[in-house]
């Protein structure tokens, strides 16, 4: 008899170990060779990416309380200047294709005052200005400029906070305010918490008669926990004030540090342990437009030098969490460094404009002194100013990568220029090429680590959890999975999809040597999609925070030879269903389409029948002399043949790319408009050539990894698609581009390893599946076990289950012992990631 572990109790359940598993014929088997090691894995496997996004650094993981403290939110983007309510970039050419992009965004001059409002006590509007002629400090041109004089009686400027302040009771916290006082005014302003109702739970009077701008501070613990409170200064006297850099922020830090992290959100992070973290992006690094990029040098100091900068994910960042704190967030977790340059260009879906040859050896300094800030010693330029900023000592700077999702040849040749110049002054300094599996990857001289991001479906990375088992062998780069998400629902199942993944990625660590998940952190204010999320008095780990501490914190040193044998050889998949063709986000032509099935033309069309038996479903469809052409360079368009359905084919059929930024798709299996199979021709914005499934109107990709195959402008491709079961092959000009097997396998998954300093194989395993796994282990080449082993179980009934704050740990891992030996059975439970920890020596 064997109990099923509970994963819902709190109960440390001991487990009958039963042999009945051994013989009973239903099982899956399991086997685990202790003796037969594979690649080493390594101690950096699992890491963090931050990036400021949806609120993660500036109200979340960068405890600032108010919103806007410079009054510069309304400052446009670096590189942009205001035309009709618009942020317009200059018109220069992209990267990628010199085309013109014409970047712009809607911007909203207001956003000065961005959190702030004033009111006087009869409730008029004071007299107010924003003004720049007498700045602070010039990273802070803008201040609020109050004519109290002028106004009816006390004045009250109000800050919001980030969707509201939140105190803890017994927690201290810190008001700076900078005023600089006219026209006569003198005397003492007060500071208030206030709630919801305008009632002031904390107040005091601070007094303010000096010249010039002057910093003007008071502490309080506070005596209550609430968090919808406001911060109100209020002015009585008569005059003008000027205010700047208003902050209130807690005493209490991770690791005390001043200017430090949210206690709660940065402690999850600690949790996960990771082996390195990446900052500070992301598309961030590459910006809206050059000049909008992350420039480290203004991310150190004293926040008020800090001039922050408008970033692509819609809100001005204050860089509080710059490139020191990130450096010190690294040391006070245990994890190495990696910081990420902008490789000389902007993001290719905003502005897209690069730099001359001038600034690019200027970018390159830049790389280097950022390496020279965290690594220098103290006589250095940049190691001197680390030690002012209150760090003699070096920082674990172990990783630079040029650029982010950068693509073709330019970014190439860029790339080149700073692997000389860093490797050569910084040997050590492991280098981190932004290219993903590209054909431009041949025009790189020296790569040594390559950067694919994956944001796929559930369904995704369950189909390719074997993605790099399919590498050759002698793949030449390394494998850094920066940034991996299975989107398209939050919750258990897409957690533990890209815990499948992760199984691949642990299992070949001799390709894969690191890992990370993106994005890390949400406000609340935005979604709930990402690992953490997090308001102003709370935070939680989703599902897969935990699915990715559960494998941080189980890392073994090395792999263990692993086989599944299904009891069941899963049937082959037979395609079947309509045909089709479509677009996505470009104009394309079509003629001579043609199936042909068991050597005979079942359909051939010169689009005549257009009209009869073709359903546009969507785009702008229209035949001229013989061709059909989808005009509608928006979306993607999809028109299906009616009424026919078809096994094993081949679809013939003469295409051209018009317009537009990708290519064109043939699809086929179609069970309805929501579900059928395509040939995805030029998708990574016209990169590469794949198939994809459409599961319930969501695109999942079932590429192993992409195939560079651009679609030339005004060509007239023959596309041929042969369908042969579960085999699809793509051939394009008479060549085969693309091949794949669609395997239909149950979401079972396992990997093992070995943690020497523990004597424990570890085994991770994946039940995706609505119903138990039943399972049968036998760990060949090893003894002494000592019979107990330990299971760390997440799951839940309920695979569309998520956590959150009012159940922040309502699918949690929980820890159970169980009865062990060389050979054993385990159930392991719907949608569940378990973890096997079984003491024992090798033979
Ligand atoms: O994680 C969000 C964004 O997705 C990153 O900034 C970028 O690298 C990717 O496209």
């Amino acid at each position: 008899m064997t109990m099923k572990i509970s994963g819902y109790s709190n109960i440390i359940a001991v487990i009958v170990f039963s042999l009945f598993f051994l013989s009973c014929k239903e099982n899956d088997t399991i086997i685990i060779d202790v003796a037969h090691e594979g690649a080493e894995i390594s101690p950096s496997l699992y890491g963090v990416f931050f990036e400021e996004i949806t609120h993660s650094g500036d109200g979340g993981l960068y405890p600032e309380m108010v919103l806007n403290r410079g009054f510069e939110d309304g400052t446009p983007p670096s590189g942009t200047r205001i035309v009709d309510g618009y942020a317009v970039a200059e018109a220069k050419p992209c990267y990628s294709n010199d085309s013109i992009n014409h970047f712009k965004i809607k911007w909203d001059e207001n956003l000065y005052m961005n959190g702030w409002t004033l009111e006087c006590v009869d409730g008029t509007t004071p007299e107010y200005a924003i003004v720049s002629d007498e700045p602070l400090h010039p990273a802070t041109p803008h201040a609020l400029s109050i004519a109290t004089g002028k106004s009816k009686g006390l004045v009250n400027l109000i800050n919001s906070g980030y969707w509201g302040m939140a105190v803890s009771e017994g927690k201290t916290y810190k008001l700076n305010v900078y005023l600089k006082l006219k026209d006569g005014y003198k005397g003492a302003f007060q500071a208030a918490l206030i709630d919801k109702d305008g009632k002031e739970l904390w107040t005091a009077g601070i007094l303010a008669d000096e010249e010039g701008w002057q910093k003007y501070a008071t502490q309080f613990t506070s005596f209550v926990t609430a968090n919808d409170l406001r911060l109100k200064l209020t002015f009585a006297n008569q005059g003008t004030v000027l205010v700047d850099q208003v902050s209130l922020f807690p005493v209490e830090t991770f690791h005390e540090r001043p200017n430090g992290l949210r206690e709660d959100v940065a402690t999850l992070i600690a949790d996960l342990k990771p082996g390195f973290i990446r900052w500070p992006g992301g598309c961030i690094v590459e910006g809206l437009t050059f000049e909008n990029r992350i420039k480290w040098k203004e991310t150190i100091g004293d926040p008020l030098t800090r001039p922050g900068e408008y970033n692509l994910w819609g809100y001005r960042s204050t860089m509080g969490f710059g490139y020191h704190e990130f450096l010190q967030f690294c040391e006070d977790t245990g994890a190495e460094g990696m910081f990420v340059c902008n490789a000389g260009m902007s993001c290719l879906f905003r502005n897209g404009d690069y730099c001359d040859a001038n600034q690019l050896n200027q970018l390159i300094t830049e790389a280097l002194d950022a390496i020279e800030y965290a690594l220098g010693d103290t006589t250095t330029t940049w190691g001197r100013k680390r030690m002012e900023n209150g760090h003699p000592e070096k920082f674990p700077l172990k990783y630079i990568e040029i650029g982010n999702e950068n693509i073709g040849m330019r970014y190439a040749e860029n790339y080149n220029r700073f692997y000389q110049a860093i490797h050569e002054k910084y040997p050590e300094v492991k280098i981190i090429c932004a290219l993903m599996f590209s054909k431009y990857l041949k025009y790189a001289e020296k790569v040594d680590i390559i950067d694919p991001h994956y944001y796929e479906t559930a369904g995704w990375f369950y189909n390719n959890a074997d993605v790099y088992d399919k590498l050759p062998a002698d793949y030449p780069y390394q494998i850094y999975v920066g940034e991996y998400a299975a989107i398209g629902g939050a919750n258990l199942n897409s957690s533990l999809a890209e815990a499948a993944f992760l199984t691949g990625v642990e299992r070949n660590a001799d390709k894969v040597k690191m890992v990370s998940y993106a994005p890390l952190i949400e406000n609340a204010a935005h979604g709930r999609d990402h690992l953490i999320v997090l308001k102003n008095d709370s935070s939680f780990g989703r599902t897969n925070y935990h699915v990715l501490k559960m494998f941080s914190n189980n890392r073994p040193d090395v792999n263990l030879h692993t086989e599944l044998i299904p009891i069941q050889t899963p049937e082959i998949y037979q395609t079947a269903g309509f045909v089709g063709i479509g677009t996505d986000n470009s104009c394309a032509s079509f003629q001579s389409l043609k199936v042909i099935h068991d050597g005979k033309v079942v359909y051939e069309t010169d689009f005549s029948d257009w009209k009869e038996r073709w359903e546009p479903v969507s785009g702008e469809w229209t035949v001229e002399n013989g061709t059909l052409k989808q005009k509608n360079k928006q979306g993607s368009a999809m028109a299906i043949l009616k009424n026919f359905s078809v096994e094993d084919c081949t679809i013939e059929l003469k295409a051209r790319r018009d317009a537009g930024v990708q290519g064109f798709r043939v699809m086929f299996g179609g069970k309805d408009q929501q579900n059928y199979l395509m040939a995805d021709l030029g998708s990574h914005t016209n990169e590469s050539v794949l198939f994809r499934e459409i599961t319930d109107h969501s695109n999942t990709s079932l590429f192993d990894y992409r195939v560079e195959y651009p679609i030339l402008i005004n060509h007239w491709y023959d596309v041929k698609i042969n369908i042969e079961k579960n085999h699809w092959t793509c051939f394009m000009d008479a060549e085969p581009v693309y091949e794949y097997t669609h395997k239909v396998a149950p979401k079972h998954y396992v990997v093992s390893g070995y943690d020497k300093q523990k004597g424990e194989v570890v085994i991770k395993v994946v039940n995706g599946e609505d119903t138990s796994w039943n399972t049968s282990f036998d760990l060949k080449n090893a003894s002494k076990t000592t019979g107990e082993g330990k299971t760390i179980t997440l799951s839940y009934p309920d695979k569309s289950a998520e956590n959150s704050f009012e159940q922040p740990d309502k699918i949690v891992p929980k820890e159970t012992v169980f009865k062990t030996g060389t050979s054993f059975g385990y159930s392991f439970e719907p949608h569940s990631l378990t973890i096997l920890r079984i003491p024992c020596e090798k033979n």
